[in-house]
């Protein structure tokens, strides 16, 4: 691949403190700032053309290229090694160019857009012909967001056609949180990252679909069951046994090292002579008890007792939301340390929190394999 450098990475690091890419080496990716004007034409430019390139959602960093181009998508699957009957979702310019793409057939789904978009809620609703095969992997439906992210928006609507999407990380992998993620996943393998800084939310939206008049969540995310519950009666459809889409495969989410899921790490014993890392809800001191002082000497003495190689806190106060922000990130920081086993605690599982233990989940089901 030929690989152009722009100026605003010559210039020294981006936002997220990636290091400038060495101009002389061609077949890396460029990253631009999301804030440098040049940055967002090079994408509008590189996506006319019809080529892919990592943009920041206020969920995960998407890999985009336009929706109604084969040659385009087909760019997404290549780069991301994915299967091609794991279908994309559609990223829209604006409320209005959903008719284009789509038809809405329930009432219940004009309410969700007026109330979520733009935002973390995707929606499975009936193509039109005009959506290629490739985006929907066949089916007769197509998911549909519309994004928040102010850089996104700008370079979708600027565009003015519909986006396909998907997390920008190779396939089965942890979705990318940073600019530095999709670096270390797709270096060398797409032209372009606009780096926007670490994602809002942190996990993947939540994905429903209507069917007489429930609603079914397919994924969860950032919209909880508690948020979408006045719009309808809703349908959990997220376990294993009754998954409907491929992307939903039990694996999926999962990093390199083995990961163990448990419900409260104080009644975990570290296996003799393993390195183990542990990913902790919160830290051991709580909240309304004495400060970040005493959290840290707590868990450095469950650390001595527990022997952990490496420790995290998804969160030191217990805030959930704050906790899906760091999840993919505290991963990826375990996932490097050589251990031969995570340990990951459960977190309460109302709001958001049924979404995070969710992709915990799945991580550990590579214990399965
Ligand atoms: O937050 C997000 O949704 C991010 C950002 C970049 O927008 N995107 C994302 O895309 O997570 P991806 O491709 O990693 O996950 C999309 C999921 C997959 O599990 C896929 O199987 C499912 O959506 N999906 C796509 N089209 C579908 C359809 N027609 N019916 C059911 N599931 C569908
Ligand atoms: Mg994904």
């Amino acid at each position: 691949m030929r690989t152009e450098i722009v100026s605003a990475v010559r210039a020294g690091q981006t936002s997220s403190g990636i290091q400038a890419d060495d101009p002389s080496q061609t077949d890396r990716t460029a990253v631009v700032r999301a804030e440098s004007s040049e940055g967002c034409a090079k994408a509008i430019k590189l996506l006319r053309e019809g080529e892919v390139v990592a943009l920041p959602t206020e969920t995960v960093y998407g890999l985009a290229a336009d929706a109604l181009s084969v040659s385009a998508v087909a760019k997404i699957f290549e780069a991301k090694a994915r299967p091609r009957f794991d279908p994309l979702i559609v990223h829209l310019p604006s409320r209005k160019a959903l008719a284009e793409i789509a038809i809405v057939e329930s009432p219940i789904a004009s309410q969700l857009i007026e109330k979520f978009w733009p935002g973390p809620l995707t929606i499975i609703f009936r193509k039109c012909d005009v959506v290629p095969d490739i985006v929907t992997a066949g089916l007769e439906t197509v998911a549909v967001r519309m994004s928040a992210h102010p850089v996104f928006r700008e370079i979708v609507s600027t565009l003015n056609r519909p986006l396909a999407a998907p997390s920008a990380n190779r396939f089965g992998r942890v979705s990318p949180t940073t600019g530095q993620h999709v670096l270390d996943e797709l270096d060398g393998r797409i032209p372009l990252i606009v780096d926007g800084g670490a994602t809002e939310h942190g996990i993947e939206s939540t994905i429903v679909r209507i069917v007489d008049g429930v609603i079914e969540v397919l994924r969860r995310g950032p919209i909880s069951e508690g948020m979408l519950q006045p719009f309808g009666e809703i349908y959990e459809r997220t376990s294993a046994s009754v998954i409907k889409a491929p992307g939903q495969l039990p694996t999926h989410y999962a990093p390199n090292t083995r990961l163990a899921l448990v419900d409260d790490l104080k009644n975990f014993s570290t296996p003799n002579g393993k390195r183990v890392g542990a990913l902790f809800f919160r830290s051991p001191g709580g909240v309304g008890e004495p400060g970040p002082r005493s959290a840290t000497a707590a868990t450095g003495a469950l650390r001595e007792v527990k022997n952990f190689v490496a420790v995290r806190h998804l969160s030191e106060s217990g805030n959930l939301r704050e906790a899906a922000a760091n999840l993919f990130r505290m991963l990826r920081e375990l996932d490097v340390e050589n251990l031969d086993l995570i340990v990951a605690e459960r977190v309460p599982g109302e709001g958001i929190g049924a979404a995070i233990n969710d992709r915990l989940e799945r991580a550990s089901n590579r214990l399965a394999d």
